[in-house]
């Protein structure tokens, strides 16, 4: 049987089409912490270019979120409840009657096919597009109109699937555009850097230090981001997010266009993000065994429909995602 790997998601030309995906890359521990197939758990650190992710200390990112993950899995809160959502950009349908839900501390998937409306999803959630039909409640409030701004007010933070930041700027201050909708205190008293306005900018940069430390840039902080390599730029992007203390964060493709190495960073870091912060998260990702390995839950678009919603183990047996895969069910 042809074996093919769930790595990109382009769609598969029909001459190549059958078999069976192999839903490569990390293992998901289970309850024990224990590695199906009886792997050994790797510490965290620095490993050799090109060596399987499975090898690469990711167990124990997974293994410490166990619990939160755990949590989720048996009951975390709805917080965030799309029903029935439908957005078109005059002739095309992007998203088809789309229903599901987020759970409190969860790590939940969105993951299809190129063009399948994962990206349109993102920015339904974040109020970036406004579904022509369908319900959206976020912690028991209908959403109505709402500015991207609004849904950054309410604890929503995202990154984006390409890049965007202030090329010219220092990861620092790049960083700080992150607190943006925390500042109170109004423009006249920051330029004159007076009293409430002084004390509430100093809060600022010592949560901005602490992403910084979490995330582990101290080195680049003063950096301009357009010199730093594009994995690093990434996780500036990430340490934006942070810096606005989401209680949710969207992101879209956080690993994508990265080699091995800085794929298990990143990886590492949004388990970390999700068990210290207990932070809920939103992912896109293409690579499927990333996917599988970090996430509660996954659901899956193709051409703008849903067609898949559970476990990452029930996703992976649903035979209309292997269809839409490979282009044939079996
Ligand atoms: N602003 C827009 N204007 C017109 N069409 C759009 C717009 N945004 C998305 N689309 C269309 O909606 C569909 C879904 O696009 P979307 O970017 O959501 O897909 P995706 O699943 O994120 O794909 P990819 O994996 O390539 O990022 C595509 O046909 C796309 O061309
Ligand atoms: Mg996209």
């Amino acid at each position: 049987m042809t074996q093919v790997a769930w790595q990109g998601t382009d769609r598969v030309p029909a001459g190549q089409r059958g078999g069976q995906p192999e839903w490569s890359g990390m293992a998901r521990t289970d309850a024990s912490g224990a590695i199906p197939g009886g792997g050994a758990i790797a510490p965290s650190g620095p490993m050799a270019p090109g060596a399987p992710l499975a090898d690469m200390g990711l167990q124990t990112g997974a293994q410490q979120s166990q619990q939160t993950h755990e949590q989720a899995r048996t009951g975390g809160e709805v917080i965030l409840d799309l029903q029935h959502i439908s957005l078109s950009f005059g002739g095309v349908k992007a998203l088809t009657d789309i229903s599901f839900d987020v759970c409190e501390h969860e790590i939940r998937a969105i993951i299809g096919p190129n063009g399948a409306g994962k990206s349109s999803m993102l920015n339904v959630i974040n109020g970036v597009y406004h579904p022509q039909q369908g319900r959206i409640v976020f912690r028991g409030e209908e959403r109505r109109q709402m500015h991207p701004t609004a849904a950054a007010r309410q604890g929503i933070a995202r990154t984006f699937q390409n890049i965007a930041l202030f090329k010219g700027m220092t990861v620092l201050d790049n960083i700080m555009t992150g607190r943006n909708t925390q500042f109170r205190t109004g423009f006249l008293a920051h330029a004159l850097w007076w009293g409430p306005a002084r004390n509430e900018e100093m809060r600022h940069r010592q949560k901005v230090e602490e992403v910084i430390d979490f995330l582990e840039i101290q080195s680049i902080r003063k950096t301009p981001v357009g010199r730093l390599p594009y994995g690093l730029q990434k996780r500036v992007e990430l340490a934006r997010a942070l810096a606005a203390e989401p209680s949710m964060l969207l992101l879209d493709e956080p690993m994508a266009g990265m080699n091995v190495e800085e794929k298990q960073d990143m990886c590492r870091f949004i388990l970390d993000v999700n068990r210290q912060f207990g932070t809920t998260i939103v992912l896109i990702e293409h690579d499927m065994g990333v996917v599988m390995d970090i996430s509660d839950r996954v659901v899956v678009l193709d051409y703008g429909k849903k067609i898949g919603d559970g476990t990452p183990d029930e996703v992976k047996g649903n035979p209309d995602v292997i269809k839409a895969y490979l282009g044939t069910s079996h």
